[in-house]
C-alpha cells in the first residue's frame, strides 16, 4: 500500500493482480481506487461445483477438505478468520487465528480481558468467517462459545515462542496505551522479570475459546454469480443440509 506525501492513499492499480490456484482462477481488471472503479472490480470465478455427496455430507469433513486445500493454495494465513461478537446490540469484528479443531469445536487463543473477551462473557454466541480468496471460498460458522480447560491453554501456551509468551503477558489487549514507547517499556519490564526463568507461566487472563457450531455454510464462487451455497444446520443433534440461493 502506497501513501502520497499529503498522507492520502495513493491510487491502487490492480493491474495484473492474478492469483494462481489449484482450482479455478480469479482475475481483476485494471482499476484505480475510487468508488466508480471499485464498482467495476469483478472477480471472475471459474471453479468446480459444490455438490453434496457422501464425501461432503458432514460439515467437519467438508471443512477439513477445504482447509487442506486452502493450505495447499496460495492463501496467506489460511487459519485466519473474522470473529464477530456483540456489544450492546452492535456487532464487532476482528481477525483471529484458528489453532485447533477438536471434538467438534473450533479453538482460538486470546486475552480474556480484551474487548472480545468481555463481549463473549456477555453473549456466549459468536460468528466466524473464513475467506480463502485464491479458491473463491467462504465458510461462515455460528455457534456457542466457551473457555477451553485451563490445561488446554497451558499446553498451547508452552508451545508458543518465548517472545509471544512475553507479549501475551505484557499487552493489556484492547486497553488504551499512551504511545508505542509505553508498550515497549512494559514488554522490557516483563522480559526482565522472567529473564532467568526457563518456563514462563501462562497469565490467567490469556487462554483459549472453543466454538461449538450449530450453523456452517460453505460458499463456492462460480460463474455468472451463480455461486454455490450449502448450509448445514444442527437440528436435534443432527446436521440438516440446505442449498441457498447466492
Ligand atoms: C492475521 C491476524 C491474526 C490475528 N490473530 C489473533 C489471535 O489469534 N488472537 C488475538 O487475540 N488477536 C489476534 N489478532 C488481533 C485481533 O484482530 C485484534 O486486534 C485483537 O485481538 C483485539 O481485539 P478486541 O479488542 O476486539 O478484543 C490478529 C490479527 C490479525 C490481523
Amino acid at each position: 500500500m502506497e501513501f502520497l506525501k499529503n498522507g492520502k492513499l495513493a491510487p491502487q492499480n490492480f493491474s495484473g493482480q492474478k492469483v494462481s490456484m489449484t482450482k479455478g482462477a480469479v482475475h481483476f481488471k485494471s482499476v484505480f481506487m475510487n468508488n466508480d472503479n471499485l464498482q467495476k472490480l469483478r472477480g471472475i470465478y471459474q471453479n468446480e461445483a459444490l455438490d453434496i455427496t457422501s464425501e461432503t455430507s458432514e460439515p467437519f469433513v467438508l471443512f477439513n477438505k477445504w482447509f487442506n486445500e486452502a493450505l495447499a493454495s496460495e492463501c496467506l494465513e489460511p487459519n485466519a478468520f473474522v470473529l464477530s461478537t456483540i456489544k450492546n446490540n452492535r456487532p464487532r469484528s476482528r481477525v483471529v487465528l484458528l489453532k485447533g479443531v477438536e471434538n467438534g469445536d473450533f479453538i482460538f487463543y486470546t486475552n480474556y480481558d480484551s474487548d472480545k473477551g468481555h463481549e463473549i462473557d456477555n453473549t456466549s454466541f459468536v460468528s466466524m468467517n473464513f475467506w480463502w480468496a485464491p479458491l473463491a471460498r467462504q465458510v461462515r460458522i455460528e455457534g456457542k462459545i466457551k473457555k477451553v480447560a485451563e490445561s488446554v491453554s497451558d499446553d498451547y501456551f508452552k508451545k508458543r515462542p518465548r517472545g509471544s509468551q512475553l507479549g501475551a503477558i505484557a499487552s493489556p489487549q484492547s486497553k488504551i496505551v499512551k504511545d508505542r514507547k509505553e508498550l515497549e517499556e512494559i514488554f522490557e519490564k516483563v522480559s526482565k522479570k522472567f529473564e532467568h526463568e526457563e518456563n514462563i507461566p501462562r497469565p490467567k487472563n490469556w487462554g483459549g475459546f472453543a466454538i461449538t457450531p450449530d450453523y456452517m455454510e460453505f460458499w463456492q464462487g462460480r460463474a455468472n454469480r451463480l455461486h454455490d451455497r450449502v448450509a448445514f444446520i444442527q437440528v436435534n443433534g443432527e446436521w440438516k443440509t440446505n442449498r441457498l440461493a447466492p
